[in-house]
């Protein structure tokens, strides 16, 4: 068989958030993505071949002092070379144009004129665009060789272009959706300028990956843990397409699971997938270590400490794995700084196993981003369920009940949290959302009063929130009439319960969960 190759197009990171939208917007066109330092050198970039380099935008000025550069070699190169914002600046002066700092910024959604023939902005763009612009300093004079073919009122150089050169600026961001046709012309800078082919697709990356598994692992033993999240599914999922019965899941149930969620990976991995599954129901062990426990970051610990230990005594019970498959995500890659340092995800997916278990890596989802894993969790015929799961964190319920854990509570909140998720899920609110979740405050009780019965039961609190990463979020205006769904279900449902509050906190400077 052979394997489909894949034109890779590198991004240049000038520091901003904008390098990764960069290189999703380039793989949705179907084109491998890679993003590197700024400090990459002309020669790496000469070793690894692109089809094209991207210049992403950047927080800085180009006048500003120790303001990054890239090294001026890489326009010598003969490779295409796109600057976007802060890198269409760079491109302009590295190569004799003029950038001024006109004292004035352009922000936010700007009109944009054609000024002449254009590769980029071709016959299917009007002449005249709407296009997101985010900067200070202004091109005002195209080096020698190029020509300025678009302009604002603001910024005379908007776009520069040299096809002789196959070199590239445009001070906007065509990679925001707020750049309606800003994908168009990333499409033509890829297929037309760079020729680059697109053959980066989910089903392609299947095929490449279960080549590289079967070549990595051979004929010996695989072990995987799941933990009912997306990355470990999918991973698991691809392994098993590539090595059959060679590999084994174990799925530690901690007893701190939602509702519903123990039975479906059973039944998704074991029944459907055929997949060997060892499913530990650890449950009463770790209850009992969290007897006591209300120090958030001890409970944590326990957890944690107590997870490693089931895992331990699974994989003992499989002396002949060699191999364990991690759930890494190529945002981790990039984060930990070099593919090379990338680290095993700590508390994600396993619940963070020790480097003793001595096992060697499999990783075969490194390359991609989440909304890839979830594609190719769906051609792998993997749930909607799972595929489209929220985060959930690795000590579970755990953290979401404030106070000591007990089976009792786990219940209780266990049920309260089955409720908001259905009622959100008919809402047809699923994908809106981040997250949304309850968490009970056990060792708060309120007065309350149901029919003629005073009681004296716990709040419930509903946390709903809207977000790209998780690292900053808003709380969701969910509507008023689903709250109070949420609230009359709750309280008559569940028992124990007499008060329902909505988190209106968004992060910073709160956190997405409570512990
Ligand atoms: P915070 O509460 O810090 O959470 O705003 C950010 C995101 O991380 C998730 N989270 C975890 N995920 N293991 C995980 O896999 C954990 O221990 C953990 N703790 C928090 C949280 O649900 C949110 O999406």
């Amino acid at each position: 068989m052979t394997l489909p190759e894949f034109d890779t197009v590198l991004v240049v990171d000038f520091g901003a958030q904008y390098a990764q939208l960069i290189a999703r917007r380039v793989r949705e066109a179907h084109v491998y993505s890679e993003i590197v330092p700024h400090t990459i050198t002309a020669e790496e970039i000469e070793a690894r071949k692109p089809a094209g380099v991207i210049f992403s935008g950047g927080p800085a000025s180009v006048h500003a002092e120790g303001a990054p550069r890239i090294d001026q070699r890489v326009y010598e190169l003969g490779t295409p070379v796109l600057g976007i914002c802060y890198g269409a600046q760079l491109v302009a002066l590295q190569l004799g144009g003029e950038v001024a700092k006109t004292g004035r910024g352009e922000y936010g959604r700007t009109s944009l004129q054609l000024t002449g023939p254009s590769e980029l902005l071709g016959d299917d763009q009007p002449g005249d665009q709407t296009v997101w612009m985010s900067h200070f300093d202004t091109i005002v004079g195209a080096p020698p060789g190029f020509s300025i073919t678009a302009s604002t009122a603001d910024t005379p150089g908007a776009v520069l272009e040299s096809p002789a050169r196959r070199i590239y600026g445009m001070q906007f961001h065509p990679e925001v959706a707020h750049t309606p046709y800003g994908q168009a012309m990333l499409k033509r800078f890829l297929y037309d300028v760079c020729g680059a082919r697109p053959t980066w697709t989910m089903s392609s990356v299947i095929e490449t990956q279960v080549e590289a598994i079967r070549k990595q692992v051979g004929g010996e033993r695989v072990i995987c843990g799941l933990s009912g999240g997306v990355d470990s599914a999918v991973a698991a999922a691809l392994v098993h397409k590539a090595i059959g019965p060679q590999l084994t899941c174990v799925y530690v149930d901690t007893g701190l699971m939602r509702e519903g969620e123990s039975d479906q990976v059973v039944e998704t991995f074991q029944r459907n997938l055929k997949i060997e599954l060892q499913h530990v129901r650890a449950g009463d062990r770790f209850f009992e270590r969290l007897a006591g426990v209300v120090d958030p970051e001890e409970k944590r610990k326990a957890i944690g400490e107590r997870f490693i230990r089931e895992f331990e005594v699974a994989a003992r019970g499989l002396e002949d794995a060699r191999f364990l498959v991690q759930g890494t995500l190529y945002p981790d890659v990039i984060e930990s700084g070099t593919p090379e340092a990338a680290k095993i995800k700590s508390h994600h997916n396993v619940g963070g196993l020790p480097d003793d278990l001595n096992f060697e890596l499999v990783e075969p989802l490194r390359l991609l981003f989440k909304d890839e894993v979830r594609k190719v969790g769906e051609e792998l015929g993997l749930p909607e369920e799972i595929v489209w799961r929220q985060p959930f964190p690795g000590p579970g319920l755990g953290v979401r009940i404030i106070g000591e854990v007990t089976p009792e509570r786990a219940e209780l909140l266990r049920k309260a949290d089955a409720i908001v998720r259905d009622e959100v899920h008919k809402a047809g609110l699923d994908r809106e959302i981040w997250q949304v979740f309850a968490v009970l405050l056990a060792d708060v009780r309120s007065v309350g009063v149901m029919g003629d019965e005073r009681t004296y039961g716990h709040p419930v609190v509903i946390r709903a929130v809207t977000s790209d990463d998780a690292m900053t979020a808003d709380w969701a205006r969910l509507p008023y009439d689903l709250l109070e769904k949420l609230s009359s279900r709750i309280i008559n449902e569940v028992a124990g319960v007499n008060r329902v509050a909505y988190d209106i906190t968004s992060k910073p400077p709160g956190t997405i969960e409570w512990e």
